[in-house]
């Protein structure tokens, strides 16, 4: 196949085993891209990595939350694949409840998985793409993040965090001739949607200007682009991708 977008580059989708990081593997594979489905669940991978069957997946069970465990996670990659060019940051967690019901631990597990595992995975990552003087960073934001949402303090507090994240880093790894950019993807039909009852499944469609709710296709798109060399005057930028829903 010609003009592939991703031809032959080494893309870590973290969270890649389940919902929208499931999607970007499948995406970026039929793009050229060599796959790295870095995500906790190691069911899922072992799964996607039998359904896929390309010499091009490879599963690396990760904890995105342990510095140690993703620099292990990065060395299996140079092994195998000799390089990164592309870092998804999507693994993403949320403990939802309101204010007064929230609990520290609730709070800090997002935390740690929303904001310190961006943080691991892009710092660990970075370090190659600076060396070879190229790369491309993107990072998954939310609506949340952008707008609040009722029950999410830790969550829209974690992406919103990362959206200062990108903007810094825009700022420090462009002059490296990485690319940084974040997406901000609107409710998306995955596990975490299809488990809320259907009557407010429909009050958020209603919502929604375009009148329904993201595919995981639809971010994966989103993630293609700012992956691709067609995005490479794209820095910094958050990419809201949600039917217009925080317009
Ligand atoms: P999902 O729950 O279907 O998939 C998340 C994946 O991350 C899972 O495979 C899980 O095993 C993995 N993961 C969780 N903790 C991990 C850890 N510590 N280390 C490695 N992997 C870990 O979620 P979904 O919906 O596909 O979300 C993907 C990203 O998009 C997340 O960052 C989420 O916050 C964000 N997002 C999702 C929206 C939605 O409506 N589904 C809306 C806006 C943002």
């Amino acid at each position: 196949m010609g003009n592939r977008r991703l031809e032959s580059q080494v893309a870590i989708i973290t969270g890649g085993a389940n919902g929208i990081g499931k999607a970007t593997v499948k995406r970026f594979l039929e793009e050229g891209a060599k796959v790295v489905i870095g995500d906790f669940d190691e069911k899922a991978g072992a799964e996607l990595v039998n359904e896929l069957n390309s010499e091009n997946v490879l599963f690396v069970q990760v904890d995105v939350s342990d510095q140690e465990s993703v620099q292990q996670m990065v060395e299996k990659v140079i092994n195998q694949f000799g390089t990164v060019d592309i870092l998804i940051n999507n693994a993403g967690i949320t403990r939802d409840a309101t204010l007064t019901k929230m609990t520290e631990a609730n709070f800090q597990d997002v935390l740690n998985v929303n904001i310190n595992g961006v943080f691991n995975c892009t710092q660990e990552v970075a370090a190659h793409m600076i060396e070879k003087g190229k790369g491309k960073i993107i990072t998954s934001s939310s609506v949340s993040g952008i707008y609040g949402n009722f029950g999410q303090t830790n969550y829209a507090a974690s992406k919103a965090a990362v959206v200062g994240m990108t903007k810094t880093w825009a700022k420090e790894l462009g002059r490296k001739g990485i690319n940084v950019n974040a997406v901000a993807p609107g409710f998306t039909l995955t596990a975490m949607v299809e488990a809320m009852p259907e009557n407010v499944v429909e009050k958020m469609n209603a919502m929604v200007p375009l009148q329904r709710l993201g595919t995981p296709d639809d971010i994966a798109n989103a993630y293609l682009f700012l992956a691709s060399d067609e995005a490479s005057y794209v820095h910094g930028h958050v990419l809201h991708v949600d039917g217009a829903i925080t317009m």
